[in-house]
């Protein structure tokens, strides 16, 4: 895998091509926290981060070259390994600009974007607290799971009475492709995931649809962009007992080629106007492609990065499973406007739900000699 520089006009972790593997972290800062506190975590991370892409140890003296007396700085897990195409992408919640008991710990709610606030209720939301919200996010995406499990385990160390873990996420196998040069993997409904997906080769649309522009406001998230993440539980045993015929209407492509039902091949554009013998649409008018697509959302496109997760099971012997689903855009506005669409109508409601939400300013990247976030201070 390449190495990707945390530095850089944009964070990475965005329109990288995405890598196999997740662990995404949401933190609180710690109560009594000042200004400087947070400046300081960020610089902190900024090059912890630094030395992780790249493949290096945290601090002086890493895992091992320390003194005897003193516990390693680094905490040794990746000391054999390559960086794995590791990005870390550093994130702001609506929270961390709250002014709690009239009292403007940080200093920056009068820089808090207009447009990140919690994001609204939609019809079917089953959302846990426990997986919801967040100060602060870090999204670790590696070829490797150890050393993605490394930098978050690393990074909530040095956060250590500053940050605590909120809640996390691992992630096993992706669920979308972010560069035409990747083949499209799968997710646990077994359909190809990340077929019409947004590509960083797509520059015209990376552009308007994913970098937030300099007229948007404010400033200092130019370069920068929006982190939707939803836990979205599948309810694969119901799924798995369904016919063929209808998970393929349901998704509104072919489950083996990933064809639309309108014909042709994977990258085929759908035809949502073609009707079969009956008259009815190919594409079912219920389709989660046909209700997705930008067509039916004047324009709107988000750039979905999400992954496949189990964490163990249910007590009714159901797997705990589903789509960690993170999307990036310029606006929340493009991720409420598609998502109260499916919300309301997706065939695929049925066997999903909902469970953990949280939205984050992505900041743009940090310059060299800087740190991350740096534009809001
Ligand atoms: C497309 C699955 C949730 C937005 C697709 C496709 C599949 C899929 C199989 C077709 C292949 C592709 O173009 O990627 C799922 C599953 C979900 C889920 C299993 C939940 C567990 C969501 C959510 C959103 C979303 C929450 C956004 C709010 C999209 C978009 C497309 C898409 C924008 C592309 C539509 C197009 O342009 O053709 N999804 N999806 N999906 N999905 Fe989802």
């Amino acid at each position: 895998a390449d190495n990707h520089p945390f530095y850089g006009a944009h964070q990475s972790g965005i329109v990288t091509p995405a890598q196999d593997r997740l662990h995404f972290a949401a933190f609180d800062m710690a109560a009594e926290t000042t200004r400087t506190d947070l400046i300081e975590l960020l610089q902190d991370w900024t090059i912890a981060a630094g030395a992780m892409t790249a493949g290096r140890e945290i601090g002086e003296f890493g895992a091992v070259s320390g003194p005897y007396d003193a516990p390693p700085q680094d905490t040794g897990e990746a000391q054999d390994l390559p960086a794995a195409g590791l990005t870390i992408t550093v994130g702001f919640g609506p929270s961390l600009f709250e002014s709690g008991d009239g009292v403007d710990r940080f200093g920056i709610a009068h820089r808090r974007p207009e447009r990140l606030v919690e994001l609204p209720h939609f019809p079917g939301d089953a959302l846990e607290e426990k997986r919801s919200g967040g100060d602060l996010c870090i999204q670790a995406c590696a070829d490797d799971p150890q050393v993605a499990v490394h930098a978050i385990r690393n990074l909530s160390r040095i956060a250590f009475g500053r940050a605590s873990l909120r809640w996390s996420q691992l992630g096993f196998g992706r669920t979308s492709s972010t560069s035409t040069a990747q083949t499209t993997p799968r997710n646990l409904f077994g359909f190809k995931d990340g077929t019409n997906n947004v590509k960083a080769e797509d520059t015209a649309t990376v552009d308007t649809q994913i970098w937030v522009q300099p007229q948007d406001g404010p400033a200092w998230l130019a370069g920068g962009s929006y982190l939707v993440a939803r836990r979205i539980r599948m309810t694969i045993e119901t799924w798995d007992r369904t016919i063929l015929r209808e998970q393929e209407a349901v998704i509104g492509r072919t489950k083996g080629e990933g064809a639309p039902l309108s014909g042709g091949t994977e990258f085929t554009p759908p035809d949502f106007e073609a009707t079969g013998r009956d008259d009815e649409p190919l594409i079912d008018r219920a389709a989660h492609m046909r209700l997705a697509h930008p067509s039916t959302n004047n324009g709107t496109a988000i750039l979905r990065r999400g992954y496949n997760f189990v964490d163990g099971n249910d007590p009714l012997g159901r797997l705990d499973a589903g789509l960690f689903f993170l999307s990036f855009q310029r606006s929340p506005k493009q991720f409420i406007d598609v998502q109260l669409n499916l919300a309301k109508n997706d065939a695929l409601n049925e066997y999903i739900r909902h469970v953990g939400s949280a939205i984050f300013a992505v900041p743009p990247g940090a310059a060299e000699g800087s740190y991350v976030g740096a534009t809001l201070f």
